[in-house]
């Protein structure tokens, strides 16, 4: 019989962070019952001590090991637990490896996550920064997600508005040590109920590259399977394996700034990618095109280098510490602050230094 958890003394966390920096816990609480949750806590006696929630690691920088309690949720269940129809609601446990919820849900016949194929991490962290890309991010999927609150000490579940879901952002990501999530429900249509654009089910082919990979794949009438499939032939193109070569995907959020600014950079590059921003006053610029112009792309410093194939990720060659990386990182923000007056702020969780 598996244990409810196992709490570890000391452990190594290298291979438990997709940057693949060395880095050290002084426990690690591994849950694999949820239910066993606050048992677990109070047992190993730590519930005042730092808390470190891991899931895949796939986007923390260790630039110093952890303080504490490392904790892992294990249990990894995925159900439909309400069908109306063309409608469903899906409910993940926080341990599920994210991209197998994605491909599973199809297999379910149900779209909504296709274009969140291939993001590395477990489902659990996807509310954190609210996980996004080609034109969707989970929270406009999210109907709950349940927690255990470090602050009051009980279970409790918050619906979509108390998230506060933002680009890369929500009420997790901002109170870190409160908040351990156990799993989310997710809304999700009946795939190819129509591939009309006025209802649900219809592709989200509107991010550039989607239409070109799918012409490419021959596809005429795409189903959200053939959507994921483009999402993940343009990811394994563009994105280094963390497998290969340790990364942590985009290391920078791409910057908003107000619209003014915004503009007044376009008449000075107007091949500068810009988006529209969090409200009519603001727009987001590509934070990739800003670094690469900063000639940045492919560069190498000892160990620590940027991505030849993406100015926006930061990639550990072999043996650089998250210390390298960091100081890297800071570097390229740096000149980008220096060349066009923009901030760079990270996308990783920093652990052991402030950005
Ligand atoms: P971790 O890195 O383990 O943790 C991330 C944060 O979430 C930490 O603050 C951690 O403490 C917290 N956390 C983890 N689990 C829990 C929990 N159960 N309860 C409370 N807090 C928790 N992100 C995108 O949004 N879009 C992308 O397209 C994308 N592409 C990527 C591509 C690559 C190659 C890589 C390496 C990363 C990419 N990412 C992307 C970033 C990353 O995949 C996501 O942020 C993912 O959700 C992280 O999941 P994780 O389980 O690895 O989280
Ligand atoms: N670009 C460059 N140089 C590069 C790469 C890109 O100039 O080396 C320019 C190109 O003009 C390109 C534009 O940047 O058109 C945008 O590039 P891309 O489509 O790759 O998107 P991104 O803004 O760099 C964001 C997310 C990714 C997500 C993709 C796809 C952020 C911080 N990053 O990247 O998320 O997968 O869009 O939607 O929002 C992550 O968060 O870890 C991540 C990988």
């Amino acid at each position: 019989m598996t244990a409810l958890f196992r709490l570890l003394h000391d452990a190594d966390l290298s291979a438990r962070n997709t940057f693949q920096v060395a880095a050290r816990a002084p426990w690690l609480l591994e849950v694999n019952d949820t239910d066993a949750l606050p048992e677990a806590l109070d047992l190993a006696q730590i519930r005042d001590l730092p808390l470190l929630m891991l899931g895949g690691g796939s986007n923390l920088l260790f630039a110093g090991d952890a303080t504490g309690v490392a904790v892992a949720l294990r249990a990894a269940g995925m159900a439909i637990v309400a069908d109306h129809g063309e409608r469903v609601v899906v409910r993940a446990d926080a341990g599920a490896d994210w991209h197998a919820l994605v491909m599973w849900s199809l297999d379910q016949g149900l779209c909504g996550l296709e274009n969140l194929a291939l993001i590395p991490g477990s489902t659990g962290a996807a509310p954190i920064q609210n996980i996004g890309a080609y034109g969707v991010e989970v929270g406009e999927h999210i109907v709950a997600v349940e927690a255990w609150d470090r602050q009051v000490q009980r279970m409790v579940r918050l619906d979509r508005a108390a998230c506060a879901f933002g680009y890369r952002d929500s009420t997790f990501k901002r109170q870190p040590d409160r908040w351990i999530i156990t799993a989310i429900e997710l809304e999700l249509a009946r795939a190819d109920a129509g591939t009309d654009a006025s209802t649900d089910a219809a592709p989200r082919l509107g991010y550039a590259g989607i239409g070109e990979e799918l012409a490419a794949m021959g596809v005429v009438r795409a189903s959200a399977r053939d959507v994921a499939e483009a999402v993940i032939r343009i990811r394994r193109r563009k994105l280094p394996d963390p497998a290969v070569v340790g990364n942590a995907g985009s290391f920078f959020k791409n910057p908003i700034v107000p619209a003014a600014q915004a503009q007044s950079l376009l008449d000075a590059h107007p091949r500068l990618p810009a988006f529209p921003g969090d409200s009519d006053a603001t727009r987001k610029l590509s934070a990739a095109w800003l670094i690469d112009a900063c000639g940045w792309k492919g560069a190498r410093e000892g160990d620590a280098g940027v991505s030849a194939a993406h100015a926006l990720v930061l990639v550990n060659h072999g043996n650089a510490t998250g210390v390298q990386l960091l100081e890297l990182a800071r570097r390229i923000a740096g000149s980008v602050d220096k060349r066009f007056g923009v901030a760079l702020e990270p996308e990783p969780r920093i652990i052991g230094a402030h950005w």
